[in-house]
């Protein structure tokens, strides 16, 4: 399958290339493409704490990499020090970032992968987890091609359709989860507006959606997070896609701080609101929105703009990187096996088992 089709001018946002793993810097982007060479895995755990790579699906097809990377030197270790070591690099990686679900989704289908393997080396075991990792990237990318097609027939000729945060490619080793029905009815030849917030504090809307849209071709509009219910007001909005980095079995779902209002705000203009959602962000363990750990990010990341302090000096502020979202306020899940609908406890049950596979 063609990885990330449409954005031949940008590296991957992740890749495997001869046993090396490589990143593409989203701290730096739109102006400056970096990739980094990942050399061990406390560079894997700072990359997807400092937000080099993010999004939900790519950190866990990067975590999933990284135990790669954390255990290509161990392989001359007898088979149950490897096992321990795996899982001892495991523990630490998954605790990298609390709320996308994709992480420990990585990391323990990864460890299940190493307990399911009789192998007689630690060699043999090895090359076993890189043909998991592998395969996880590969369902990354069929994810997200699934997402696309079931969500493409929401998007009409000459509609507005409001994002937030980053759910686009460079969140994802596709075409990305809430971008991906934007993706495929750009294929098709549909013309539509699309407006992107701008989501502050990291502004993953202006630096990332904005420029994938844009070298992707998409008619795309910048807007001030604090500008999107006015926007609704005008009659410019038709539908709102977001990601999620979370789903709980009732349909409460996290994502980037400030979806919360969006949806609250598409409610009240009678806008359709959906979730971009593949299987790997599904946590149908957790029972309810309530139970789903935000994280709260340094206060630094709001006191400042551009490395310039903007408060006050010793200004307390909180920085929680998430929101979480009643089912109440959601049309539907867009997912590679076609879009939930309320109720969603059932239907979310039906389509996926507890470990968000197939049921
Ligand atoms: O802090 P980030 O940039 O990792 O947050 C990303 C989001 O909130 C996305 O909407 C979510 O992970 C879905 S990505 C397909």
């Amino acid at each position: 399958m063609a990885s990330q089709p449409l954005f031949s001018t940008l590296p991957p946002t992740i890749e495997w290339r001869d046993g090396d793993l490589l990143l593409l810097d989203q701290t730096r982007l739109p102006h400056e493409i970096v990739v980094e060479n990942i050399a061990d895995v406390k560079a894997v755990w700072r990359a997807i704490r400092e937000l080099r790579v993010r999004g939900a699906p790519a950190i866990g097809v990067a975590a999933a990499y990284g135990l790669c990377i954390a255990m290509r030197d161990s392989t001359t270790l007898p088979v149950a020090l490897y096992r321990a070591e795996l899982e001892r690099h495991a523990n630490w990686l998954e605790a990298a970032r609390p709320t996308a679900v994709n992480l420990s989704w990585g990391v323990r289908r990864m460890l299940r992968h190493a307990r399911d393997i009789d192998a007689k080396d630690s060699a043999t075991l090895h090359a076993a987890l890189v043909e998991e990792a592998k395969r996880i990237h590969d369902e990354d990318r069929a994810l997200c091609e699934g997402i696309g097609e079931h969500g493409m027939p929401l998007i009409r000729e000459g509609i507005g359709v409001l994002t937030h945060c980053n759910a686009g490619a460079l969140a994802t080793t596709g075409i990305g989860t809430a971008t991906a029905p934007i993706y495929a009815a750009r294929r098709a030849g549909l013309a539509f507006k699309v407006y992107a917030d701008e989501t502050r504090p990291l502004l993953q809307g202006a630096r990332l959606t904005a420029f994938e849209l844009q070298q992707a071709g998409v008619d795309v509009t910048l807007i001030m997070d604090s500008a999107a219910a006015s926007i609704m007001s005008q009659g410019l909005v038709d539908l709102v896609i977001v990601g999620t980095d979370r789903v709980a079995a009732n349909g409460d779902f996290a994502n980037k701080i400030g979806t919360l209002g969006l949806a609250i705000a598409a409610n009240h203009y009678g806008i359709p609101f959906y979730v971009a959602c593949p299987s790997s962000t599904l946590d149908l363990q957790t029972a309810s929105g309530s139970r789903i750990e935000i994280e709260e990010r340094d206060a630094e990341e709001i006191t400042h703009l551009a490395g310039r302090r903007i408060a006050p000096d010793a200004m307390q502020a909180r920085n929680p990187a998430f929101d979480v979202t009643p089912h109440a306020l959601v049309s539907g899940f867009i997912t590679e096996r076609g879009i939930v609908r309320a109720p969603f406890e059932r239907s979310l049950r039906t389509l996926f088992d507890a470990e968000g596979t197939a049921a």
